[in-house]
């Protein structure tokens, strides 16, 4: 019989870059914005489809030490098998690729659940995240953890690499959030290198992000949203100091606070992936959507 699981993207709302520096960061599981793994039982051996990337293979067939293969021998270590049975696993994936929304964490989980799925075993959420966060390896070099741990738990949560995670208790709800695609793709990997190699410099702007942090969790317990607009603001001026924002993502982030938002600025790795802007309310939400969408941007949610 066939299995479906999923997992969720994420976002990030304050603190990305700083938190691979053991600052804090704060992130948020994007319930409707998912990954799809679906095991179909075949009579001709292991095969991975994923018609949105062109990708039909066998596990032979996979580059050697890519994400998906290394995330394959992670399942087979995890359900202690000698090979992988005759499956199709079939991907469908509505989180763009290399964005900053969590994309290779969600693909991961959404494979592991599904093979637990498959082997009626119930997996806790801690292994899921332990697995997901080997092959993150894989795409960020050195992840500090923040996507595999939203995306494992599902939920808001304060993470940082030293302490781990705690969930944050908030009605983000009161928050009306954009999440808009600026098309362009950007690697993590290439990112995180470039604000290492000039660590010196980006220092004390990593270290103000961390402190930044801290001060929006009480606006966002109490649901000031002219403070956190402000603190958007802030560390979208702190990213372009350590040199991760891009002029389109700049002039994007321009478009929704020329147009009344409350705050700005670009989540996850940056260079490319996506801007979070924050409205004043619901209605200027769909005002600020019709305008992304009509000026040729996806609208992820
Ligand atoms: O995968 P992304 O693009 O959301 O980046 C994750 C956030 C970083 O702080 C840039 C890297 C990390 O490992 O935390």
């Amino acid at each position: 019989m066939s299995v479906t699981a999923s997992a969720s993207a994420k976002t990030i709302l304050f603190g990305e870059h700083a938190v691979v520096y053991n600052e804090p960061a704060i992130a948020i599981p994007l319930s409707n914005t998912r990954t799809y793994a679906e095991l179909i039982p075949n009579s001709n051996g292991f095969r991975i489809i994923s018609p949105s990337i062109h990708l039909n293979k066998t596990f032979d067939e996979l580059i050697p030490g890519s994400g998906l293969q290394v995330l394959l021998i992670k399942i087979k270590e995890l359900f202690d098998l000698d090979n992988l049975p005759d499956l199709t696993l079939l991907i469908h994936s509505d989180i763009p690729i290399a964005s900053g929304l969590g994309s290779g964490a969600a693909l991961s989980a959404a494979v592991i659940r599904a093979f637990a799925m498959y082997y009626s075993q119930t997996l806790s959420r801690e292994k899921i995240n332990e697995t997901a966060y080997e092959v993150e390896k894989i795409y960020h070099g050195t992840p500090s953890g923040i996507d595999n741990t939203t995306i494992a738990y599902e939920q808001p949560i304060i993470f940082s690499k030293s302490t781990g995670f705690c969930p944050l208790e908030a009605d983000l709800r009161q928050f009306s959030l954009l999440i808009v695609d600026s098309g362009i793709r950007s690697k993590t990997i290439e990112v995180v290198t470039a604000v290492r190699e000039n660590i010196s410099h980006n220092e004390p702007y990593i270290r103000e992000i961390g402190k930044l942090v801290q001060n929006s969790v009480p606006f966002l317990q109490e649901g000031n949203r002219e403070e956190i607009g402000r603190l958007m603001n802030e560390n979208q001026k702190l990213l372009q100091m350590i040199d991760v924002s891009s002029p389109k993502l700049d002039d994007l982030i321009r478009m929704g606070l020329s147009h009344g938002a409350i705050g700005g600025k670009l989540t996850g790795a940056g260079r490319g992936g996506n801007i979070l802007i924050l409205a004043r309310d619901e209605e200027q939400s769909k005002q600020l959507r019709s305008l992304y969408e009509n000026s040729g941007f996806r609208v992820i949610q």
